[in-house]
């Protein structure tokens, strides 16, 4: 298989935050498509839908433009609406709780796990009131939520898998498998890129139906042009960004074991940081889908410090996740204030996503590790 790049966006500037493997085959098979003249709802759609259910085992799957667009879907497909609350976690991209708020409903932040960093189960229980209608589980940095856990609680669910390609849960059944309407991303930054989109994995034929027309401005697969019979949305994926997925899929396994070794190096090169958590191990038959690289930096060090130190140095790194109950528009709407969510708040104020993508060497993980092991000499903390 070809690494080589299309694009190589800072390649040659310094260590980029993260940057997509594309080759000849991704290549070829947008050609094809653009030669083709089908460059939306042509034959891709379908194939790419198939394969992707395929790779995670789930019995439909529906492309989207984004994942906010699938996890939007996704809880329309079980009826969220008006007044209805959603639980879901408040460490996360800010998508998963404003998807509840596409459709007037409140999203309930439950506070997370301190090692899984992943919604806790108990204080999602804990959560649950009559007006709720579901929950919304983020499989965090690619680590599997406790979906078993989740599923006790006996409500609808909806799995934001948007970092979470490749990952396998504790009961080995890979993510987006086990039948919930499962959302992943295909952003740049993902572990398969299409550009922009997503897909939601689901294993209700009339969930795909509903979803595939409302991604579709509310048009059923067997109506006419132009005829709608219910409120609909346009968030189709072309099929040159399905063409770019498929030449993904193919060397998923490849993208999947380069994030993978890179993570084995970075625990390597900085377990002797003391006082920086690293990403919690896998434990049984869980397998992390590696999206991304987040240290916890110790309690004494100034976070935006470090971030500002290591830019510095040619190392881009950034606050990742920032805790979205505290973000103004939702502390304006909901009067979220510090202290809620304690764990979450400690680990958001201390969390940094470091340079990660598949393709990363021994060189550059190295550099990093240094760099930061400079900064916190510098500016207090290990
Ligand atoms: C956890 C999580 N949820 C939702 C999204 C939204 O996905 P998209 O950017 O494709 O709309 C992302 C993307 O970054 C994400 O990381």
């Amino acid at each position: 298989m070809t690494h080589r790049h299309i694009v190589t966006p800072l390649a040659t500037e310094g260590i980029p935050l993260a940057r997509p493997v594309l080759g000849e085959r991704e290549e070829q098979r947008v050609l094809e498509v653009l030669r083709s003249g089908r460059l939306s709802l042509g034959p891709l759609l379908a194939e790419f839908e198939t394969e992707f259910a395929r790779r995670v085992g789930a019995g439909y799957a529906s492309a989207v433009s984004s994942g906010t667009a699938g996890l939007h879907l996704a809880l329309r497909a079980v009826d969220v609406s008006d007044g209805d609350e959603v639980i879901t976690t408040p460490f996360s991209f800010v998508a998963s709780a404003n998807v509840a708020l596409f459709e007037r409903a409140r999203p309930v932040f439950a506070d997370i796990d301190p090692v899984t960093l992943n919604l806790d189960p108990d204080a999602a229980a804990a959560a649950v009131t009559e007006r709720t209608t579901a929950l919304l589980p983020v499989h965090v940095f690619g680590y599997p939520a406790d979906l078993a856990a989740f599923e006790r609680i006996g409500l609808p669910i909806v799995e934001d898998a948007c970092e979470a390609l490749g990952a396998v849960d504790a009961d080995g059944v890979p993510v987006g498998g086990r039948g919930h309407p499962a959302v992943f991303g295909f952003y740049a930054n993902k572990q398969l890129t299409t550009g922009e989109g997503g897909m939601v994995t689901l294993g209700d034929a009339d969930l795909k139906e509903r979803i595939d027309s409302e991604r579709n401005q509310g048009r059923a697969p067997n109506m006419d042009w132009l005829d709608h019979d219910r409120l609909g949305f346009n968030y189709r994926l072309s099929d040159l960004a399905c063409a770019l997925g498929l030449a993904q899929l193919e060397r998923l396994d490849e993208l999947l074991a380069g994030r993978a070794r890179v993570a084995a190096l970075y625990r390597e090169a900085l377990s002797d940081l003391e006082g920086v958590e690293l990403p919690c191990p896998e434990s049984g038959r869980i397998r992390r889908g590696w999206f991304v690289y987040v240290v916890q930096l110790p309690h004494d060090s100034d976070r935006d410090s470090v971030v500002r130190a290591l830019h510095e140095l040619g190392i881009p790194s950034k606050p990742y996740f920032p805790a979205v109950h505290l973000m103004s528009f939702y502390r304006e709407l909901f009067g979220h204030r510090e202290g809620e969510f304690p764990v979450c708040e400690d680990v958001a104020a201390r969390s940094i996503a470091l340079p990660f993508f598949p393709d990363m060497n021994e060189g550059q993980v190295e550099r990093v590790a240094e760099s930061l092991r400079k900064v916190l000499g510098h500016v207090g903390g290990a």
